[in-house]
C-alpha cells in the first residue's frame, strides 16, 4: 500500500482518494489531472497545487479572480489605483492569467 498522505504537494488527503481520477497503474508521476471545469493557463500552468488549494482544500476553491486576487486589486503597490478608479472587481474584463501587465485600457 502506498502512502498517499505523505505526499506534500498535493495534499493527498480524503477529498483525493481516488486515486484513478489522476494516476495510471503504471506510475504515479506524471499525474494527470485535469481541472474538470478550470482549465489553468499562463501563470497559473507551473504553480504548485498548494498555492491555489491552501492546506490542502479542494472543494469550494474560489473560480472568480478576485476570490484569491482581491490583495493586489487593494494593494496600494498596484498602479493605477483601481479601487480610486472604480475599476470593477471582474478582473477578466481587462486581465488575463498570463501576466497583469498589459491589461485592457478601461
Ligand atoms: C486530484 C488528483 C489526484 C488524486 C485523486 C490522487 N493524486 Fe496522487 N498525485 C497527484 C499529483 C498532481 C501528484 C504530483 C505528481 C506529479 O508531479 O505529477 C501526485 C503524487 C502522488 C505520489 C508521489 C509520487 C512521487 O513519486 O513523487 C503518490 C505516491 C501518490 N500521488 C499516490 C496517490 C494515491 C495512492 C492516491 C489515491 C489514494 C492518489 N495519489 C490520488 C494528484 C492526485
Ligand atoms: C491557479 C489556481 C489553481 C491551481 C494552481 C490548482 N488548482 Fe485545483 N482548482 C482551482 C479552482 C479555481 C478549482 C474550482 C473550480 C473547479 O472545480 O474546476 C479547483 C478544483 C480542484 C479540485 C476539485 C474539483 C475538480 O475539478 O475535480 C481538485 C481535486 C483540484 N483542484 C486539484 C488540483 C491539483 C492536483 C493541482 C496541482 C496539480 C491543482 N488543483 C492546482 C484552482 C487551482
Ligand atoms: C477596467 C479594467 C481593469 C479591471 C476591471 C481590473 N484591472 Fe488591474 N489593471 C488595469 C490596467 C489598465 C492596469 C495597468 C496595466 C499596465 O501597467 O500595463 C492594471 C494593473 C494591475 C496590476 C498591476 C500590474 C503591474 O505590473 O504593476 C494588478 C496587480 C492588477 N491590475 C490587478 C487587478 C485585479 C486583481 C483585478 C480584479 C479584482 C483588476 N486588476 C481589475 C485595468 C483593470
Ligand atoms: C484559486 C485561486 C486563484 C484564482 C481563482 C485565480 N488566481 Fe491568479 N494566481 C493565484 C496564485 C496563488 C498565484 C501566484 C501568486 C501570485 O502571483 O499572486 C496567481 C498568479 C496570477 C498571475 C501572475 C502574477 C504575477 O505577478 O506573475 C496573474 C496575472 C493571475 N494570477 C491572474 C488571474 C486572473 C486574471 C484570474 C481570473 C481569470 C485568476 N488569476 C484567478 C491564484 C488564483
Amino acid at each position: 500500500m502506498v502512502d498517499a498522505a505523505r505526499v506534500r504537494d498535493p495534499v493527498h488527503n480524503a477529498e483525493l482518494s481516488q486515486c484513478t481520477d489522476c494516476h495510471s497503474q503504471v506510475s504515479f508521476v506524471p499525474s494527470r489531472f485535469r481541472h474538470a471545469t478550470y482549465a489553468l493557463q499562463g501563470a497559473h500552468v507551473t504553480l504548485p497545487c498548494r498555492s491555489c488549494h491552501v492546506s490542502g482544500t479542494y472543494a469550494g476553491t474560489p473560480d472568480a479572480c478576485v476570490g484569491c486576487h482581491l490583495g493586489d486589486y487593494t494593494s496600494s503597490s498596484t498602479v493605477p489605483n483601481h479601487a480610486l478608479l472604480g475599476y470593477s472587481l471582474s478582473c477578466e474584463e481587462c486581465h488575463s492569467q498570463v501576466a497583469w501587465s498589459p491589461a485592457k485600457a478601461p
